[in-house]
């Protein structure tokens, strides 16, 4: 009981100073796709709302693990991710956002995320990156660049046909162009729970 009362204080205190998390996406990509999701990181509380605010020419935001940058989530994990669908913006003329709850149970975990026309450039991003733990934004950035947009178990994309439908359903599915990412059904469950945050010791210093 006394667990719950904590949990409830916790939710409440982060109720109280639920915040938006504004990530510009666009920039000036020009010369270095890194700057395109900015700021590439972010970290959130449970309650807030990370919002992608997509302001020039053609992203999605998208969310992926660590091993697999590029990679849609729902396509290497059991998990469910966020996934905005390409936004075209143009020059400014057509601003949209993607909101990405935090819900409570996030805490304590990374959301890691792509663009899926800069990733292999190196346009990626992450919500609650651990600093301590081997998984870094540089690390991230390397493997994007590293992979080139592939899979990382698997650079042979002719072999499985069948990924785009056996994963779940997207959120705002807009085409996102990712159903030749080959096979991506393998399991790296673990990944999306490797890294901790503390969110709840956060919340309870506001
Ligand atoms: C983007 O950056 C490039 C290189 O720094 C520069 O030449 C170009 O003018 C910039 N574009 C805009 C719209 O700021
Ligand atoms: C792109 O920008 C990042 C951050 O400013 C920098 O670390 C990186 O070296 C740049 N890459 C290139 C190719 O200019
Ligand atoms: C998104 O960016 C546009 C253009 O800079 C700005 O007018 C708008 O207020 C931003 N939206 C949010 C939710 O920050
Ligand atoms: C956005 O990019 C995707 C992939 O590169 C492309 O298929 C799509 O046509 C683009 N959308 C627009 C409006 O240019
Ligand atoms: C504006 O963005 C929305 C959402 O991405 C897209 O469906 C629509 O085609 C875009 N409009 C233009 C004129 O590009
Ligand atoms: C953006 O502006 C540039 C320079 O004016 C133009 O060449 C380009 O076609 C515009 N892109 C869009 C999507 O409107
Ligand atoms: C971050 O990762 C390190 C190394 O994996 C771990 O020891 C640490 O507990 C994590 N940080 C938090 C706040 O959990
Ligand atoms: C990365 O992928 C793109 C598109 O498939 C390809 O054109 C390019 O040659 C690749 N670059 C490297 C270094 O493999
Ligand atoms: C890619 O394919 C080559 C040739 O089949 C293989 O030797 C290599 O291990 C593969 N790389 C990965 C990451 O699977
Ligand atoms: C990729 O898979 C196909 C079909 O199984 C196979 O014929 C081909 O040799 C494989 N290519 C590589 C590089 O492993
Ligand atoms: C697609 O995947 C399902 C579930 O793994 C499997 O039962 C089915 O045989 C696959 N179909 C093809 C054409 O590979
Ligand atoms: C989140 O991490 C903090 C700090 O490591 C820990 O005290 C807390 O129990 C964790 N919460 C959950 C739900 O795992």
């Amino acid at each position: 009981m006394r667990t719950v009362a904590a949990l409830v204080a916790a939710l409440s205190a982060s109720v109280a100073s639920a915040k938006n998390i504004i990530v510009t996406v666009g920039g000036n990509t020009t010369d270095n796709a890194t700057t395109v999701f900015d700021p590439a990181q972010v970290f959130a509380q449970p309650n807030d709302i990370v919002i992608f605010n997509f302001t020039q020419g053609n992203h999605t935001a998208t969310q992926s693990s660590f091993a697999n940058p590029c990679i849609f989530l729902d396509f290497t994990t059991t998990q469910h991710g966020f996934d905005s669908g390409f936004r075209n913006a143009g020059n400014g003329s057509n601003v949209t956002i993607q909101s990405v709850p935090i819900t409570p149970d996030l805490v304590n975990k990374t959301l890691w995320f792509f663009d899926y026309n800069t990733c292999a450039q190196g346009g990626v991003g992450g919500i609650n990156i651990n600093d301590s733990s081997t998984e870094t934004l540089e690390g991230f950035v390397r493997n994007a660049v590293r992979l080139n947009g592939t899979d990382a178990d698997d650079n042979n994309s002719s072999t499985n046909s069948n990924t785009s439908t056996t994963g779940a359903p997207r959120p705002s599915g807009t085409n996102t162009g990712n159903t030749d990412t080959g096979d991506a059904s393998r399991q790296h469950v673990t990944w999306g729970f490797a890294a901790v945050v503390p969110l709840v010791i956060a919340a309870f210093a506001l």
